[in-house]
């Protein structure tokens, strides 16, 4: 990265948490970077990004499905990508997590981690986890089951035998089952939870792992309004403690949850701003939102 792109981006931070202070209630004091920081000893954000992307491109049989995309993101940020199906959203994603190799460009996490470098398992174990669209929790195992077994995925075979919850697990695991609103169904088999609770269930599979940055691709598909909400409080309530990108075609969802919103179109940036600021841009008024 060159020292005018970090300066840039210093610049975007502060810009950033201007942002947030206006349009949080809490005056962004909830936003918490500190704690980000302090926590992500690998990483480093000292120059205010989780996640920095330059001139990504990458195409499929000569279509290019993301397009010199460059776009970063604040520690502690929620930030929401919308744009139109085929945009290069689920792509990105793909791209971020290790699953796809871009042709060009660079993806760092923090200003050190070059994830290019890095295979899918390794870039899940440096703290960015992802969430697809379909719920993937074992259906016969409990709630409980569940979780505890989101902490064995990274051991061998003989230390998943023998594996056992010390004190701090069980204090996070209780944490996570309070924050995904599962607390009274911990014993419940995960077959028998409404889509939207499989949805928290699986999203609190990836916080026993403690990520820095979650990947959510349209978590709120399928959920009724009733989920939808409870979802939306769930990701403000982690908001602050990781970074969190949020794909969704639900607006009302995204202007419960957003502080800026980034517009992909043909695989770039087309607008990004507040909800209502990229809602008034003509282009995206024209490639997305519709008249
Ligand atoms: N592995 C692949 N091989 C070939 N084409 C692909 C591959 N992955 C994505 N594409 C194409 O790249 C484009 C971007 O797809 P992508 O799934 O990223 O869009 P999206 O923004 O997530 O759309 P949606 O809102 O419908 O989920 C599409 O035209 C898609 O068909
Ligand atoms: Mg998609």
């Amino acid at each position: 990265m060159t020292p005018e792109l970090l300066k840039q981006g210093a610049q975007r931070v502060v810009e950033h948490a201007k942002l947030v202070a206006e349009l949080t209630e809490s005056g962004g004091r909830s936003a918490g970077y500190g704690r980000v920081v302090q926590d992500a000893k690998e990483v480093d954000v000292t120059h205010g990004r989780i996640l920095y992307l330059e001139d990504v491109s990458v195409s499929f049989d000569g279509f290019k499905a993301i397009n010199k995309l460059s776009l970063d993101i604040a520690p502690g940020e929620l930030r929401c990508i919308i744009g139109p199906n085929g945009a290069g959203k689920t792509t990105m994603m793909d791209i971020i997590t290790g699953k796809t190799r871009p042709d060009e460009g660079s993806v760092f996490f923090g200003s050190t981690i070059d994830l290019l470098r890095h295979n899918e398992p390794e870039i899940a174990q440096l703290g960015i986890g992802r969430k697809f669209q379909k719920p993937t929790v074992f259906e016969h195992l409990t709630v409980f089951e569940n979780l505890e077994l989101a902490l064995k995925t990274h051991k061998g075979v003989k230390a998943s035998m023998f594996f056992r919850l010390d004190s701090a697990q069980s204090d996070r695991l209780a944490e996570v089952l309070h924050t995904i609103h599962l607390a009274d169904s911990v014993s419940k088999q995960a077959g028998l939870l409404s889509h939207g609770q499989k949805q928290w269930l699986e999203i609190g599979m990836l916080l026993m792992q403690d990520p820095k940055l979650l990947l959510l691709d349209e978590p709120v598909a399928g959920m009724t309004d009733f989920e939808t909400e409870r979802t939306a409080e769930l990701f403000l309530t982690l908001k602050g403690k990781h970074s969190l990108m949020v794909v969704e075609h639900d607006m009302s969802f995204i202007r419960t949850i957003s502080d800026i919103v980034t517009v992909l179109c043909d695989g770039s940036v087309l607008a990004q701003g507040t909800l209502d600021q990229v809602q008034a841009d003509e282009r995206v008024i024209e490639v997305y939102l519709g008249r």
